[in-house]
């Protein structure tokens, strides 16, 4: 994730930080840093290493321009909104030719600032998007439902919610389980190209190579299917593997990558690279257990990429409502999402359809809409920066 797409809000006035908490909520991939108004504590330093400045002023005193003049010469072209609750018509004219970008007079609400901070951040906002999320799906042993839970994610993902007024995003699946990947038999696709061909084309490989030997579903989320025959998982390497997550996140807005059971040299890197790290167990002793090993080799290995604890295969209502908060307890760590166990799975596999479309009305494909919208919130939380989570809540 890059970093340097933050605003600097140099400000104390309640109303505004929420007004702006809940304004960054709305727009992807920024963050927040909170300075002090007063030019103390490295302001003008800070203000030229952000995309937009926030700053509070009171119109009336006379340091506000020149506060004002200071930070247009520091802050980036076109990117200081100067907030000024009491300003009166002649104060914001004096601010707007101190160098203010644009003006704002209270009361401070979140429309009125995201307004003002969409427009002062487009080409931000769209270098951002044209920079997609990874989500690795990991599993602490197989037959978790790492596969299910990747491929019905995307054509979720690729479809939106209207309901809940989730865009369509454009959705890719890497199928990084040299040996035993089976995407494209749970699809019924017939893939023309595989990922031996990407591995063949070594340096070859950019976003539309790779985009060009992936196979279409009709759902619309694109593949990059598993190999015909079992290949070693030496075949990749960490600088190869996490190149080719990279050429995936230029070309899709979503990339969800599904990765063999057991853990290789490439395993590491491509979760670190990656924006969100799904981990899949079973509600049982040995899924808790497997779990809790997949948490502290993250741990041990150094990677901080979030971690979204899915339980899948809950019998009923009671265990669905139980069995989470007593396995979160036991990890120390909250469980994001539980699915309960549903036959609609295995008879949409074996029909190699996906069970969001062949049975959406089925209570496995209802958890998994709520997983997906839960997932996608997360994924906006983390670019929102947690400094306003909170604000923001
Ligand atoms: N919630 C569920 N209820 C019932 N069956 C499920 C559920 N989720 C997955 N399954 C079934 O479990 C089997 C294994 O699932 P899947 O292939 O997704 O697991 P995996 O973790 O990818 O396994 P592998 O280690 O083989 O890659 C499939 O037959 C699938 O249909
Ligand atoms: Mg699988």
């Amino acid at each position: 994730m890059k970093t340097d797409r933050h605003v600097l809000v140099a400000a104390t006035d309640v109303e505004l930080l929420a007004a702006v908490g809940r304004a960054i909520h709305g727009l992807n991939n920024i963050s927040v840093e909170i300075a002090r108004a007063d030019g103390g504590g490295g302001l003008w330093s800070k203000a030229a290493r952000a995309a937009a400045v926030i700053v509070e002023v009171d119109g009336r005193s006379n340091g506000a321009t020149t506060l004002v003049r200071r930070l247009s010469g520091s802050a980036r072209d076109g990117g200081l909104i100067v907030a000024a609750r009491d300003a009166d018509g002649e104060s914001v004219r004096a601010l707007f030719r101190a160098g203010a970008t644009d003006v704002l007079t209270g009361p401070f609400t979140p429309d009125i600032v995201q307004a003002s901070l969409s427009e002062m951040l487009q080409d931000e906002l769209e270098s951002a998007e044209a920079e997609g999320r990874v989500i690795s799906v990991i599993k602490g042993s197989g037959g978790a439902g790492a596969t299910t839970f990747a491929l019905n994610l995307a054509a979720l993902l690729a479809k939106g919610d209207e309901k809940r007024h989730r865009p369509a995003r454009s959705a890719a699946v890497l199928d990084l389980d040299l040996q035993f990947g089976d995407t494209d038999l749970a699809l019924d696709l017939l893939p023309r190209a595989t990922v031996i061909d990407v591995l063949q084309a070594g340096d070859r490989v950019d976003p539309r190579f790779l985009e060009g030997v992936m196979t279409e579903h009709p759902s619309g989320l694109k593949l990059l299917a598993p190999p015909p025959t079992i290949v070693p998982l030496d075949a990749l390497n960490a600088n190869f593997a996490v190149d080719l997550v990279e050429h995936a996140s230029r070309g899709f807005q979503r990339t969800i990558v599904d990765l063999p059971a057991a853990w290789t040299d490439w395993t590491f890197p491509v979760l670190s690279r990656s924006d969100l790290v799904v981990m899949i167990a079973a509600p049982t002793v040995a899924g808790a257990v497997g779990a809790r090993r997949m948490i502290e080799g993250l741990k041990a290995a150094g990677v901080q990429t979030p971690v979204f604890l899915v339980l899948n295969r809950l019998h009923g209502l009671v265990e669905a409502f139980d069995k989470p908060s007593r396995i979160g307890r036991n990890l120390a760590m909250g469980v994001d999402a539980a699915l309960r166990f549903d036959a609609a799975a295995p008879k949409a596999a074996d029909r190699g359809q996906l069970v969001v479309e062949a049975f959406a009305g089925a209570q496995l494909s209802k958890d998994l809409r709520a997983c997906a919208a839960k997932l996608e919130g997360r994924l906006e939380a983390l670019s929102a920066g947690a400094a306003f989570a909170e604000l923001a809540a």
